[in-house]
């Protein structure tokens, strides 16, 4: 791997290692994306050229282990990428063999990812054993300027030869959802209709539509080459559209090829003829050196709004995850109707659908792009009906809002999911997971509180909060023996436990990270009504017919949650202190790796829901998402002490039974022990840093990245070693930079002021807020206030430190 600050690349062809890289040198603008695969090779083992628009869907179904099935996924958009090549060599009359990175003559290959200018270049190089050498140099982008246009450029050179090149430059149509091995079993053909044409000055074209959904999609293609194309010709079939092209080429001298691509579809605003707007925008666009020069003008910006400095290896990751994260989701998102895809755009894994992630990836969002949070919060507020529907039909009030969301707002979450291990096709429980809601309403409140967007608190985020609220009010049932409240049937973060041992029924009692952030929940609910505009709330409380003794429901469940505790511990969900100890010593040096320690023990015969061992953090993400003052300020409402005595033997307790089989894991633990002060916070934050880039989950970032542990290093560092709160219009610090991470700096936009920048040393912070017309900045240091004015810098001692 390349070590300059502003790459990443990868020297030499590996097929191994080919799924991952495409992933992670995938190129996407927020609208679509596409995998940094190969342009000369279809989907094969080694190769997947995914292109994924968001929110983009098509529902299918399938038949598995008997029953019929139904899901919906993130389509696979026709292939643009294709351009294959071959020599034509002057002194014979047969044409070289088509080449690609798996041909036997390469003897060269090289991918850069550059990431302050968002392209990839592709170098490859081919030796026929006969003295000829051919290098062939792809640049490609997905623009972000112009967010329907991608475009390739193909530079050729040739050594000990002269003649031409052959280049089929095609639109690929004929493809499938094939990219996970998992789901091999289930319906792939998502796309029909296809039909192609070329236009009189040499424009090719697809047109094809998602089955169910209907989405239409329009590829159009241009091509230019230097010098002129001796000769050419196209090639259609109804699911490929192609030109060839021959270009002379020279030794010494080079041959270029340009492609630019528009992609469109129905879903695009202001759109009703995807074909046509394809053919105008590609006939319109400027010539390949133009585009690059706006695209980078484009990632300039971005750039500047998203400022991070972190020196060294941790640094350059970082900005790879900038990168992945601004691809996923940039100010485009904010003009479409698309929430947030658990693995980016970046792969099929988990169909392209929208989890709790959300919860790791505004905080970052918020303090950069609100516009882009702004628009995820309206992804869900459009879906508040579903959410409510849901909720009714399960017998309850309020908006219970999906597990697994997608185009529409139902629960998209698999009733099976199947075990690799065992071959074995099992129920899928988690959609249990009803915590989502509060993930929701956490965002809204954050959102708020970074922006200062009242209006959206006081409109759509009230609504959904209270809809959120309104639904933990009727799952809480009193529990007179125990004089509390208690959330039962529910499944928390950890998704290993989704019920009791031998129990009938599915889902845990008293999750006390679900109890402790419906607390929360119903405490904001009750904040909001008192402080809403009089008329608002007049306005808000009819619409929603909100009840005076409803208030008082909310207010005495607040108070009174039940919060599961044994051996002075908090228990992730009541009856967790009886379950069996694993042998993780004796798992891991059976199996090694045992992060997916759910798979093994059910391949064995037994279930992990016996044993305190859990996934992923799930009572420790309390300590994540709220600050030590917060949390045991909850805690107290309801009546339970939470000193640090009380949370760092929690955290203890916790750390030891966790097989971190989610990205998420390391990520919360290592921001948890960074609050905490303790020195293996390093290990998890490395851990959390390397997950993608190492593939440290085994295979699964070759289906795409984990955006919501990508976002979450970075908020690691932007609040968590800063200790950043937004709250009571001042701006929180309370540094705990870790010894390996102790001088970092980072740039927010709070409010109305761009542009803040907050630089870290172990012993100070320096704050500088840039020129305006804006109020000082009201900032309390370990609770200690001070005020920096526009166009002033303060440096600022630790106080305590
Ligand atoms: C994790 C969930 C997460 C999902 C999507 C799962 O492995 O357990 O917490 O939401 O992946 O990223």
């Amino acid at each position: 791997m390349g070590a300059d600050a502003w790459t990443w690349s990868y020297e030499g062809y590996d097929p191994g290692a080919e799924r991952l890289r495409e992933a992670l040198c995938t190129l996407g603008n927020g609208r679509f994306a596409t995998r940094g695969a190969a342009s000369e090779t279809p989907a094969g083992p080694a190769h997947y050229p995914g292109t994924y628009a968001a929110g983009c869907y098509n529902r299918l179904t399938s038949t598995v282990a008997g029953r019929t099935v139904e899901n919906e996924d993130l389509v696979n958009l026709p292939n643009w990428l294709p351009l294959r090549y071959r020599i034509l060599p002057a002194d014979t009359p047969d044409p070289g063999p088509w080449l690609s990175p798996d041909h036997p003559q390469l003897t060269g290959h090289r991918r850069t990812l550059d990431l302050r200018r968002g392209t990839l270049t592709l170098r490859s190089v081919y030796e026929d054993g006969a003295g000829r050498r051919l290098t062939v140099t792809e640049r490609r982008l997905v623009h972000m300027a112009e967010p329907q246009l991608a475009a390739q450029r193909l530079t050729f050179t040739a050594e000990g030869w002269s003649g031409a090149v052959e280049v089929v430059a095609g639109l690929d149509g004929d493809v499938r959802n094939s990219g996970v091995d998992r789901y091999r079993e289930l319906a792939d053909t998502h796309l029909t209709g296809w039909y192609t044409g070329i236009e009189d000055d040499g424009t090719f074209w697809l047109h094809c539509r998602t089955r169910t959904s209907g989405i239409r999609i329009a590829l159009a293609a241009r091509t230019r080459t230097a010098p002129r194309p001796r000769a050419g010709h196209a090639r259609l079939t109804p699911r490929r559209a192609s030109r060839t092209l021959t270009v002379p080429l020279r030794p010494g001298a080079t041959a270029t090829v340009d492609k630019t691509v528009a992609l469109y579809t129905s879903r695009d605003r202001g759109v009703t003829d995807p074909l046509a707007a394809a053919l105008g925008t590609v006939r319109d666009a400027p010539a390949v050196p133009r585009l690059l020069a706006s695209h980078h003008r484009g990632w300039d910006r971005l750039w500047q709004q998203a400022r991070l400095d972190v020196p060294e290896e941790a640094g350059r990751i970082l900005r790879l995850h900038v990168f992945h994260v601004l691809q996923a989701l940039s100010p485009h998102t904010a003009r479409l109707d698309a929430g947030v895809p658990a693995r980016g755009l970046h792969g099929e894994a988990y169909r392209g659908h929208v989890f709790w992630d959300e919860l790791f990836v505004l905080p970052f969002l918020n303090l950069h792009f609100p516009e882009v949070s702004r628009s995820l919060l309206n992804y869900r507020h459009r879906r508040l009906p579903a959410a409510r529907e849901a909720a009714r039909e399960a017998g309850l009030a309020g908006a219970m809002y999906p597990w697994q969301s997608g185009s529409d707002g139902r629960e998209e979450t698999q009733r099976l999911h199947l075990n690799p291990r065992s071959g074995r096709w099992l129920p899928d429980h988690s959609r249990l997971q009803h915590h989502v809601g509060s993930a929701v309403a956490y965002n809204v409140w954050q959102y708020w509180q970074a922006s200062g967007d009242t209006k959206f608190l006081h409109t759509k985020g009230a609504e959904m909060l209270l809809e959120i609220a309104r639904f933990w009010a009727a799952k809480s049932d009193w529990d007179p023996a125990l004089g509390r409240y208690r959330i039962r049937g529910v499944v928390g973060p950890d998704e290993y436990h989704d019920g009791y041992p031998g129990a009938d029924r599915p889902g845990l009692d008293d999750n006390a990270y679900t109890n402790v952030t419906a607390a929360w929940v119903l405490s904001r609910a009750l904040d909001l009504c008192r402080t809403l505009p009089e008329a608002r709330r007049q306005q808000l409380f009819e619409r929603l017919a909100l009840a005076p003794d409803e208030r008082q429901r909310w207010d005495d469940i607040a108070h009174r949650l039940h919060v599961p505790y044994h051996h002075g511990l908090i228990s992730q969900f009541a009856g967790y202190g009886q379950l069996a100890e694993l042998d993780w010593a004796g798992y891991r040096e059976r199996y090694g790796d045992i992060r997916r320690l759910d798979r093994i023990l059910e391949a064995e015969g037994d279930t992990v829901n016996r044993y305190q061992a859990s996934k992923q953090a799930d009572v420790l993400m309390l300590g994540y998402l709220f600050s030590p003052a917060e949390l045991s300020g909850v805690f107290g409402q309801l009546g339970y002490r939470l000193d640090d005595d009380i949370w760092r033997a929690t955290v203890d307790h916790y750390l030891h039974r966790t097989s971190h089989g989610s990205t998420l894991s390391a990520l919360v633990h290592a921001w948890v022990l960074a609050r905490v002060r303790r020195a293996d916070a390093w290990t998890y934050c490395e851990e959390a840093l390397t997950g993608d880039v190492a593939d440290v989950q085994g295979g699964t970032t070759a289906e795409g990245i984990h955006l919501g542990a990508m976002a979450g290093t970075l908020d690691f560092v932007q609040r968590g070693l800063t200790g950043l709160e937004t709250r009571d219009r001042a701006l929180w610090l309370d540094p705990a930079p870790l010894p390996q991470l102790s001088k970092f700096g980072v740039r927010i936009r709070y409010r109305r002021h761009r542009d803040i920048d907050l630089r870290i040393r172990a012993d100070r912070v320096t704050i500088a807020v840039p020129d305006s017309e804006h109020a000082a900045v009201q900032v309390r240091l370990r609770g200690q206030p001070f005020t920096v004015a526009p166009g002033t810098v303060r440096r600022l001692g630790l106080p305590g430190g």
